[in-house]
């Protein structure tokens, strides 16, 4: 059986996205910038999908600037901030531990332009504590970068709470909501968000695209330059086929949303409870604000990459530590900054599951787990 529960890391494509991707590549392939029909059709197929993006996140099309995908919005973001930082001087910036290197990195990147940056450590179950972030909060705070939900635990964020304390306090407030969007309602207004950034790989749609959100219009700072695209803010031509099949892929998950993630949990639910007749099996993260395709588990002398290896080669596919830190096999920064003790934190697995998979592969999944750990374990006593 091949069964891939990795899909915190990529998703696979929706037949609806991959059709209108189909009809981009060989009907309506004119450059969006050309004035003849092909580039005009183009152009309207764009626009419509920015003005899809933006139905589903309650924004204002204006708002919404396509990208190459989740990385290099939250690198634009943070330029953002950097830009704003040094025309007002306030350069402290509130962030946490469990942020994605796409935004950790460019952060740290700042301290060489005299940025201070406080990273809030979570609770043990994986949240921010609101009441610690505001404590953080400087007269010189300029920008806060707060995930919408974690790539690892998946954890979801009191985002409102803290995009609350921004507004109060005049802080531009960015959240990366790669792992949230089209798994979970987000409203940029409700939740007092002013920069967002989603990646289509991670809801059924393609790699290599994706979009930051901004709905301060006068903070906005150009990211490439060259030919003018995206209002001047992000040149290059637009990668048509990408962004349609994005905006499908969105559209369809906003729609079938409640029914997908109750479907999606049930089969975490399968998994979760075979993991409760594991020894030494702990459940890292809240169960209560969390994702619901997401199961992330540490077990007691078993090491996480010796159980990915064992796992795939029963056909099945997840991931040891952030499968986005490229093969990385160090020490989960996330769940160390949650308290659990490093070599706990390598004997963890994290199961991604999404609305293709079945509740024959999640049972697949409880039983070759329980049989893999127990095997590991055992190999660990006797050696
Ligand atoms: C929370 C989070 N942010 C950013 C990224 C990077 O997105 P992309 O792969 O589209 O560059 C990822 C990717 O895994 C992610 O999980």
């Amino acid at each position: 059986m091949y069964v891939y529960a990795d899909n915190a890391a990529s998703t696979r494509l929706s037949d609806s996205a991959a059709e209108v991707m189909e009809k981009c590549f060989f009907e309506i392939y004119g450059n969006p910038s050309g004035i003849h029909r092909s580039g005009r059709k183009a152009k309207s197929m764009l626009e419509r999908a920015r003005a899809e993006i933006a139905r589903t996140i309650k924004a204002e099309p204006e708002g919404i600037y396509f990208t190459s995908g989740g990385t290099e919005s939250d690198n634009w973001a943070v330029r953002i901030a950097e830009s704003v930082g040094m025309k007002t001087g306030k350069k402290h910036i509130i962030s946490t531990r469990i942020e994605h290197n796409a935004v950790r990195k460019p952060l740290e990147n700042l301290k060489e332009k005299g940025f201070h940056i406080t990273f809030i450590r979570p609770m043990a179950n994986g949240i921010i504590n609101p009441s610690d972030f505001e404590k953080a909060v400087r007269p010189d705070t300029v920008f806060a970068s707060v995930m919408y939900a974690n790539n690892v635990v998946g954890t979801i964020q009191p985002i409102r709470e803290i995009g609350r304390i921004c507004r109060k306090n005049g802080i531009i407030f960015h959240t990366d909501a790669v792992q949230a969007i089209g798994h979970i309602p987000v409203d940029v207004k409700a939740d007092y968000i002013d920069l967002l950034s989603a990646s289509a790989h991670k809801f059924h749609g393609p790699k290599g695209t994706g979009f930051l959100y901004c709905g301060r219009p006068e903070i906005m700072e150009p990211f490439i330059l060259g030919g003018g695209q995206e209002r001047s803010m992000r040149s290059g031509t637009e990668n048509v086929p990408g962004i349609c099949g994005m905006s499908e892929a969105l559209a369809e998950s906003a729609e079938n949303m409640a029914e997908e993630s109750a479907y999606v949990k049930k089969l975490r639910k399968i998994i979760e409870n075979t993991v409760y007749k594991i020894k030494g099996a702990s459940i890292n993260g809240s169960l209560k604000s969390r994702l619901p395709g997401n199961l992330n588990v540490s077990f007691a002398d078993v090491s996480g990459q010796s159980l990915l290896k064992m796992l795939d080669a029963e056909g099945i596919c997840v991931s040891a530590a952030s499968a986005c830190s490229a093969g990385s096999s160090e020490p989960n920064f996330v769940l160390e900054s949650m308290g659990i003790p490093a070599e706990e934190a390598k004997n963890s697995i994290r199961i991604t599951l999404s609305v293709y998979n079945t509740e024959d592969e999640a049972r697949y999944i409880g039983a070759k787990l329980k049989e893999s750990v127990e095997k590991l374990q055992k190999l660990k006593r006797e050696f």
